[in-house]
């Protein structure tokens, strides 16, 4: 199976991104978590992508490329895939056709989560993520039984920088200008999801969507 989800900043893709690739088992290719994680290293990338980041604004595409070819080279995408936060961009769609077309294969799905703004804004400002395991709460939806402590791994909990009220509605900005335009570019398979039900309501209407 390989599936595009696509969506605005906060609509709930990776929460969505991590059931569905358990019920698949396909790897979850989420580009903020590998350039998150590329910042934590320090890497030429990480270095690069950071102020970027942290003002909401979007990686240049060149970065993301490179990136994203070396992830698609590794082993676990044989099986398929599902891309959270990919593409972002017309020219990063137009490079993953090409990237598809040279491997042989297509997509399957392309499944957007629609939300309004103010759910949004509301939903992240009280998101916190475990730096170790990756694992995300909501203060509001999803509390951990602890606070402040990841129930997977004991980590202690964080909010993202890039998560405070200032930055998110620049993200919003950027979604709008930047990454809508690929509900046109997708248009002949996208398929669209009402977001702002809750969180396993949302989960069956995609998990419908990938069975029909
Ligand atoms: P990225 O990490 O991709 O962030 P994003 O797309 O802005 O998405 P989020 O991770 O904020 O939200 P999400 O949709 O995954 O929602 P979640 O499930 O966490 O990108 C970060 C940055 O990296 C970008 O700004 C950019 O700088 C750079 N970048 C990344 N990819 C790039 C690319 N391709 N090109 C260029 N730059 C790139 O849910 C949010 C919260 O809501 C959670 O607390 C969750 O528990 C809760 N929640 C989820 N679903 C529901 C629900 N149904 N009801 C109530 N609460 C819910």
């Amino acid at each position: 199976m390989r599936i595009i989800l696509l969506g605005p900043p906060g609509c709930g893709k990776g929460t969505q991104a991590d059931i569905v690739c358990k019920e698949y088992n396909i790897p979850h290719i989420s580009t903020g978590d590998i350039l998150r994680d590329n910042v934590k290293r320090k890497t030429d990338i990480g270095l690069s992508a950071k102020q970027y980041m942290d003002t909401g604004r979007l990686v240049p595409d060149e970065i993301i490329i490179g990136m994203m070819q070396d992830r698609f080279s590794e082993n676990d995408c044989k099986k398929g895939f599902l891309l959270d936060g990919f593409p972002r961009t017309i020219t990063q769609a137009e490079a993953l056709d090409n990237l598809l077309e040279k491997m042989d294969i297509s997509l399957d799905h392309i499944i957007n989560i629609d939300v309004p703004d103010e759910d949004i804004i509301n939903r992240i400002s009280k998101r916190l993520s475990c730096p170790n395991c990756g694992e995300v709460y909501n203060l509001l939806y999803k509390k951990p039984k602890k606070e402040m402590s990841c129930d997977t791994c004991g980590g202690k909990l964080h909010q993202r920088d890039d998560d405070k009220e200032e930055v998110i509605r620049n993200r919003l900005d950027v979604y709008r200008k930047q990454t809508a335009p690929l509900i046109s570019y997708y248009k002949q398979k996208i398929k669209n999801v009402n977001g702002s039900k809750d969180i396993r309501e949302v989960t069956m209407d995609i998990l419908k969507i990938l069975k029909s």
